[in-house]
């Protein structure tokens, strides 16, 4: 307890738990006093945002675009998210089945407050992005842990959500690409989820932020399309990853009208409206040039391809990513749980990487490797690992 505020302390309200950081703090603190550390530990690109984007913003501050938009964000914007989800993604939503928020991170509270009564259950995968977590928990629900294998490059197995139904599942979080491991959860299994979900009468969010980034061989698809799902799925997506616009907060929820109709108020509650300059940058990206978008996804594929070679060299094995900008590597031949292996890492050979335990991951035997760094600064902290490994390895 901090003794400069007992009594804020003591007051602190039952949503808020008292998370660990304790492991990630001391990563940091660490990687702070080293020189040239190779930082791939953040799910932040490392490309800008294109210019054309940047330059939509700055056109709308000149001309006096930072006022507020309705709640639910600009008419534009609506209509250009709605249009681009059909588009991309076969999704049938309208402008007034779209709200825009303050990144997706902002949408994920806003559906748990929407949803979560307390005790209800939330089915997850596992490993996942954990804001899920604290979002599901401050709102009175139960994250149950729906665990996802190496052995099935951690995709989503429809037989163990069906399993851990209860009488108190409300709904399934489906993360497709998948943070961290990259998994693409592939259209068959999709398909199987959606059935489990309607004869089970279970609601879906379906949080598509990586959608985006497929790499060849894997398809996305997205389980509103799917035959009577419209009515039980929410949409989630946002900008910061497809459009490297991780600093400017938007992000959007898509719904069947009279749901979203719903989550106005409590949207005005948490932040009244997303960044009004940022809107009209977000709105440039849709439907501005999208080849910045491809070339960066194909840097992606580069980094990837050449990663998974250097983990093949060394005899580390992954689950196949076929999606978003990131590796899951089982570091078990190093002879340390991997929280371990990253602290080594860190310290023979200055490379910052988070366990997947940070994840929520039970087994400690993952790291996951962000791929948001030039290849070159990859290729040299795989040959830092190489020319470190008789001090990393236990
Ligand atoms: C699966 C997933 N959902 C949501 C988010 C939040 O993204 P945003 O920047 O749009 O708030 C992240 C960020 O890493 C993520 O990995």
């Amino acid at each position: 307890m901090n003794d400069a505020s007992p009594r804020l302390m003591q007051a602190l309200s039952r949503r808020i738990r008292s998370h660990d950081e304790s492991y990630r703090s001391k990563m940091l603190a660490m990687a702070a006093k080293l020189p040239d550390v190779i930082a791939m530990g953040r799910g932040d690109p490392d490309f800008h945002t294109p210019k054309h984007i940047v330059e939509a913003a700055k056109k709308a501050i000149d001309e006096n675009q930072h006022h507020y938009t309705l709640p639910a964000g600009l008419p534009q914007l609506r209509q250009a998210i709605a249009d681009n989800l059909r588009r991309e993604n076969g999704l049938d939503y309208a402008a007034d089945e779209v709200v825009v928020t303050a990144g997706t991170q902002e949408a994920v509270m806003l559906c748990m407050l929407a949803l979560v009564n307390e005790g209800d259950e939330v089915l997850m995968p596992t490993p996942r992005f954990t804001s899920y977590d604290t979002a599901v928990e401050m709102c009175g629900g139960v994250c149950v842990d729906v665990p996802t294998v190496e052995a099935s490059d951690f995709a989503l197995v429809p037989a163990e959500i069906e399993k851990r139904i209860t009488a108190k599942t409300k709904m399934l979080v489906l993360i497709t690409p998948n943070n961290p491991t990259g998994a693409v959860t592939p259209p068959s299994a999709v398909r199987e989820i959606a059935e489990i979900c309607k004869r089970r009468d279970i609601i879906v969010i379906s949080d598509e932020i990586y959608a985006r980034i497929i790499f060849e061989g894997s398809e996305h698809l997205s389980i509103g399309t799917l035959p009577g799902m419209k009515e039980r799925t929410i949409t989630l997506n946002g900008f910061s990853k497809s459009y490297a616009m991780t600093g400017w907060r938007v992000g959007y929820i898509a719904a069947p009208a009279p749901f979203v109709a719903k989550l106005v108020e409590p949207r005005h509650t948490l932040s009244i409206n997303a960044n009004t300059p940022a809107q009209w940058a977000a709105l440039a990206a849709l439907t501005g040039p999208q080849e910045p978008v491809d070339a960066m996804v194909r840097a992606y594929a580069e980094r990837r391809a050449y990663m998974m070679g250097a983990l093949d060299d060394i005899g580390f094995s992954y689950g196949h990513p076929g999606g978003a900008f990131y590796v899951y590597a089982n570091v078990e031949k190093s002879g340390r749980p991997a929280p371990e292996f990253c602290e080594k890492l860190l310290t023979e050979a200055r490379v910052l990487v988070f366990p997947g335990t940070l994840f929520g991951d039970t087994d400690d035997r993952y790291v996951r490797l962000s791929l948001l760094q030039p290849v070159e600064r990859i290729r040299e902290a795989m040959q830092r690992l190489d020319a470190a490994k008789s001090r990393i390895f236990a």
